[in-house]
């Protein structure tokens, strides 16, 4: 028999489409297959800091599956064992693991699935280290963790953005425009990459690759010449110039990852309009990326996480974060997870593929 009665349930970080799928997974395992109590935290660590703890009831989760965004709410910034506070108006960083550990013993939790990207791992592991039995759950659009395949919530993003692509060439034909259309994805291109060959796109600029811009405007005058007077590019938010600097839209000071990157589209659209005198339009597609219903392949990623998450949670194995290698749900400790990126490497097959189909990743390679 199972010593584990009661597991307590959060999202942290950015949302994501497919985080009410996962929710609903663990919490329909962990009571149908299980017995086991569900309690959902809300906004992420700031709720366990703060003890805004719900029950989930198999009724609770119903429906869920299809809908974006986070039932639980989530948040960014709060961190258990470094939480920002303004104190007299100035940010003071305040090690709150004594209350976050008293609220989750109160609250008769005997472990926590916490699902989140590499920052929620890494808070994890702080509170494995302070004896919180923990599993975790992959979830980012831009498919950047450690030890995983895939994240749910990439194909979304993916879909969301190769559709935006489509719908600018219209426009860039009718015009005879170059139209840049820029993705998030922090550091990492693996979105865009995607995007950027679903939709055919003519060039596909990633953070791991800096661009050269003569290799973008040869590659756009040659395609002039050659009759094809209009060049979609897919730009990755965090990606930028040879020598130059990536493009910040805003920092969050009171956030872990303090950086927000945007608006290269706009500063690469005016190079090659100055460069080349062709008539250039940027959009930023942001949030866009993140909203709405997730994907059937994300729905049933998030479904398979959450039933192995709960499945672990169960068996009493913790510290482990759940992932995808090829087809097989594996685990991954969580101690190895936090503070990486998982960057497209030199390597990366899907680079040549787009090369061979004619697009150009803005340098040589
Ligand atoms: O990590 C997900 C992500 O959407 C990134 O692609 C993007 O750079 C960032 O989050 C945006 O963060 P925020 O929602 O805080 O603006």
């Amino acid at each position: 028999m199972s010593k584990i009665r009661r597991v307590g349930v959060l999202t942290g970080g950015g949302d994501c489409p497919g985080l009410n799928a996962v929710i609903r997974a663990v919490t329909k395992s962990l009571i149908l297959e299980n017995n086991i109590e569900v309690m959902g935290i809300e906004d992420g660590f700031q709720g366990l800091i703060e003890n805004r703890i719900r029950p989930l009831s198999f009724d609770d989760v119903s429906g869920i599956l299809q809908i974006g965004g986070t039932i639980l709410g989530t948040s960014n910034k709060a961190n258990p064992v470094n939480q920002p506070v303004l104190v007299n108006g100035k940010l003071e960083y305040h090690d709150l693991s004594k209350q976050t550990i008293a609220n989750f013993k109160k609250r008769k939790m005997d472990a926590l699935v916490c699902i989140g990207g590499d920052g929620t791992m890494a808070i994890s592991k702080e509170l494995i280290d302070r004896g919180i039995p923990i599993v975790g759950v992959p979830k980012t659009i831009d498919n950047d963790i450690y030890g995983t395949d895939y994240t749910f919530g990439h194909d979304t993003a993916v879909t969301i953005a190769a559709e935006a692509l489509d719908r600018i060439h219209t426009t860039a034909q009718s015009h005879h425009r170059v139209m840049l259309v820029e993705t998030m994805g922090r550091y990492a291109g693996w979105l865009t990459l995607r995007a950027g060959l679903a939709s055919g796109a003519d060039l596909i600029l990633l953070p791991e690759l800096d661009y050269d811009l003569d290799v973008i405007c040869d590659f756009i005058s040659k395609r002039g010449k050659k009759g094809r007077r209009f060049s979609i590019i897919a730009v990755s938010e965090g990606a930028k110039e040879q020598g130059g600097e990536r493009v910040v839209r805003r920092i969050v000071e009171d956030s872990p990852e303090k950086i927000r990157l945007g608006g290269i589209a706009i500063k690469l659209g005016n190079d090659i309009e100055d460069r080349t005198g062709l008539v250039t339009r940027a959009t930023v597609l942001g949030h866009l990326q993140r909203g709405g219903s997730p994907t059937p392949f994300d729905r049933v990623l998030a479904t398979r996480f959450g039933v192995r998450a709960a499945d672990l949670a169960a068996a009493g194995q913790f510290n482990d974060m759940v992932a995808l290698q090829g087809d097989s749900i594996i685990t991954v400790p969580i101690a190895e997870v936090g503070g990486k990126t998982r960057i497209i490497p030199v390597d990366e097959p899907l680079l040549d593929v787009a090369e061979a189909v004619g697009s150009s990743l803005g340098v040589v390679r």
